[in-house]
């Protein structure tokens, strides 16, 4: 099979000759090319220039058989075209200087076309899809779920506790809806507009959503997201991910996906009886940073767990750290590719 067989195979709970594996944040600072690129062009001017996005897409496949590749974008530049003021700080991370906090300013918020307001990564798509025929590799697009996306309009940064996300959520329920609403709106259209510039998949990242409980995920999230995923889903292979969501994970099963992405902390067979779909993860990323005799024991526990039923894409917990020798990327990738059920 090809790398795009192997990987659309798995999406839909099919038989494969080997496991598919790619790496959330594959393309990323880990990779010395990739420092050498951000060297010469700020995260902004990256994200802005179609053929440098196409450039940093392709980096990891150079150095390792990965079965997919994930357009280089980010989840937040959607949130710069409603008119939040985003920035990549330097050694710092994603900053907005006028978060919402107000119902006023939700409804201040545009909601202009992808083909305006992401052009250029809907452009990048075009430049790599070719490319990607040629080594017949899927190509990954993706957008932030509607939680997530709100949690850093309302908070403008990192945030450990979510204190005014959920204030505002339990204070404005009716704003809280329409800026769902709205960034619902957004995804759909976006998503739309990558499948149409040729990527294979989606996956919609809600990466922080795990910071609600059970009741409040299925009060003030899961309408929006299913939204999302059910409309996109007739479109193509949906891949939902979420982190520490291990105890409702039946809820974000139910919201929708082709694919449920888990992190670590749940085994990946309890996960997948939780969720009775195709499964992605569920390597924990850290382990990267230990020796190879450590990793081994970990991808074998994944890959024991799983026991050759079809229906998993192997792939880390969460996005790879900045921290990782690329030699341990590489022995990963051919271990699960070598990986005999027996
Ligand atoms: O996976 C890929 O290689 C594709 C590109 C991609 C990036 N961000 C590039 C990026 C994807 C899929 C994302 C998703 C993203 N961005 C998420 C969801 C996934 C997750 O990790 O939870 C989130 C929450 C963001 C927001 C974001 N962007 C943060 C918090 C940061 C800074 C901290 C960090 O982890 O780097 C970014 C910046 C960012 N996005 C970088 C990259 C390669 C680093 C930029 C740099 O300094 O060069």
């Amino acid at each position: 099979m090809t790398g795009r067989e192997r990987f659309l195979a798995a999406c839909h709970g099919k038989v494969v000759d080997c496991t598919p594996i790619w790496i959330m944040r594959q393309a990323g600072r880990y990779l010395p090319d990739y420092r050498a690129l951000r060297r010469q062009h700020s995260m902004e001017s990256a994200l802005s220039t179609p053929a440098i996005a196409a450039e940093i897409t392709l980096l990891p496949l150079k150095h390792f058989e990965l079965d997919a590749a994930i357009i280089f974008s980010d989840i937040l530049p959607p949130l710069a075209g409603m008119g939040l003021d985003l920035s990549f700080v330097p050694g710092h991370g994603p900053s907005i200087q006028n978060p919402l906090r107000t119902p006023k300013a939700i409804d201040m918020l545009g909601v202009p076309p992808a083909q305006e307001a992401m052009a250029s990564t809907l452009e990048a798509i075009k430049i790599v899809r070719p490319e990607l025929d040629t080594r017949n590799l899927a190509l990954i697009g993706f957008a932030g779920a509607p939680f997530t996306m709100a949690s850093y309009a309302i908070e403008g940064g990192a945030t450990r506790t979510f204190a005014h996300t959920k204030a505002f959520m339990y204070s404005e329920p009716s704003a809280w809806d329409r800026l769902m609403v709205k960034l619902s709106g957004l995804t759909i259209d976006y998503l739309n507009a990558q499948i149409r510039a040729g990527v294979d998949c989606v996956q919609l990242f809600d990466s922080w959503v795990g910071a609600l409980s059970r009741y409040d995920y299925e009060r003030y999230v899961k309408p929006y997201s299913h939204r999302v995923l059910s409309t996109i889903g007739k479109k193509a292979p949906v891949i939902h991910f979420s982190t520490n969501t291990g105890t409702y994970l039946d809820l974000i099963a139910a919201a929708g996906g082709h694919v449920i992405g888990v992190d670590w902390r749940i085994p990946i067979d309890q996960a997948q009886r939780a969720v009775q779909k195709p499964i992605m993860g569920n390597l924990d990323p850290c382990t990267l940073l230990g020796p190879w005799r450590e990793l081994i024991p970990h991808a074998q526990d994944v890959m024991q767990r799983i026991a050759g039923q079809p229906g998993h894409i192997f792939n880390l917990g969460h996005g790879i750290l900045p921290e990782t020798p690329v030699e341990n990327v590489a022995r990963l990738v051919d271990y699960v590719h070598s990986y005999d059920h027996g």
